[in-house]
Order: C-alpha cells, then sequence, then structure tokens
C-alpha cells in the first residue's frame, strides 16, 4: 500500500514533529531496515526539500552507504574521515555551518555548503549516522539537530 506523509505549516520544529509521528507508523508495520532506511530518507528530503540526505551505516571499521536520496555519492567513509566518521568516532551529532572550514571534509559533492551528521546508537554503540546536505552556508541548527537525533532514536528503537 501506498504510504503518504502529509505535514501542515512552515515552523520547523513542528514539521519535524509530525514527521516523526508519521514515520513511526510507517515503520512500525515493515520489519525490513533497508525499506524503512529508504522511505526515512525520502521523506526527510521531501519535507524539508534537503540537497542530499540518507544513511551510513557500520561496517566493521568503515562506514557504508546506505539508503539516500541525491546525487551519487562516496560509498566508504573510515571511522573519524569526513564529518561522517567523525560523527561515528564522537559520537555525537555534528553540525558543519561551512563545509570548507571543516578540515578532512569529504566532498561528494562540489555543490554542498553546509552539513548534519547524526549518529544511530543501539544499545550503545553506533550503527550508523544520518547525513544531510545543504546547498547553502548555515542550512542546519539545533531544530535539525533535535529533529534528526529523535528521527535516530525512532531507527534504533526499530533495530535494538
Ligand atoms: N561530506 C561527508 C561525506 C558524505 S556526503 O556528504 C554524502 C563527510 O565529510 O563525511
Amino acid at each position: 500500500m501506498a504510504e503518504t506523509i502529509l505535514i501542515d505549516g512552515h515552523d520547523k520544529h513542528a514539521k519535524y514533529t509530525q514527521l516523526h509521528q508519521q514515520l513511526r507508523h510507517l515503520t512500525s508495520v515493515e520489519p525490513n531496515m533497508t525499506a524503512n532506511l529508504a522511505n526515512i530518507a525520502s521523506a526527510l528530503r521531501m519535507v524539508f526539500g534537503f540537497f542530499w540526505v540518507g544513511f551510513y551505516l557500520v561496517d566493521g571499521d568503515t562506514l557504508v552507504l546506505g539508503p539516500f536520496q541525491g546525487d551519487l555519492a562516496c560509498t566508504r567513509i573510515a571511522r573519524g574521515k569526513g564529518v561522517c566518521g567523525a560523527a561515528w568516532a564522537d559520537e555525537s551529532t555534528l553540525i558543519v555551518p561551512d563545509v570548507d572550514a571543516f578540515p578532512g571534509h569529504i566532498a561528494c559533492s562540489s555543490l554542498s555548503r553546509s552539513e548534519i551528521v547524526v549518529p544511530i546508537k543501539c544499545k550503545g554503540k553506533v550503527i550508523g549516522v544520518i547525513d544531510v546536505d545543504s546547498d547553502q552556508i548555515n542550512a542546519f541548527d539545533s531544530d535539525d539537530a533535535e529533529g534528526l537525533e529523535q528521527i535516530a532514536r525512532l531507527i534504533a528503537s526499530l533495530y535494538s
């Protein structure tokens, strides 16, 4: 059955709250992780119009590209490398207002200007990250961090 995400208003915090409620329902009826991550990436892009949004999943000592929406992306990122690898190693959300000012930023697209990466922690271990890129400088704030962290907790709860 096709599912629809319906979001009212313009307030970012309220949009994340509504999206989270609907994702909770959407993912509760589908056990497959790839299917759920694919729909979450699609919903995030649909609601917020992100330039690139997707998942990198831990595989040994590397992050491997998972479901995403946007241009082709790098497939493997080592722990501690780039924004994604740093958020994994730090086990905390990283907001990068200007990717050119982040040492070691991995540029999958030259159009990406700012980025947020949120680790997904399952039973105390990072199992992957949510990565969102914008083509605008300074596009992400604490509303994005809180909203994406809530979605990361939802994902972790599905697979713990
Ligand atoms: N910029 C990321 C790499 C992934 S792409 O943005 C899709 C990084 O520095 O880890």
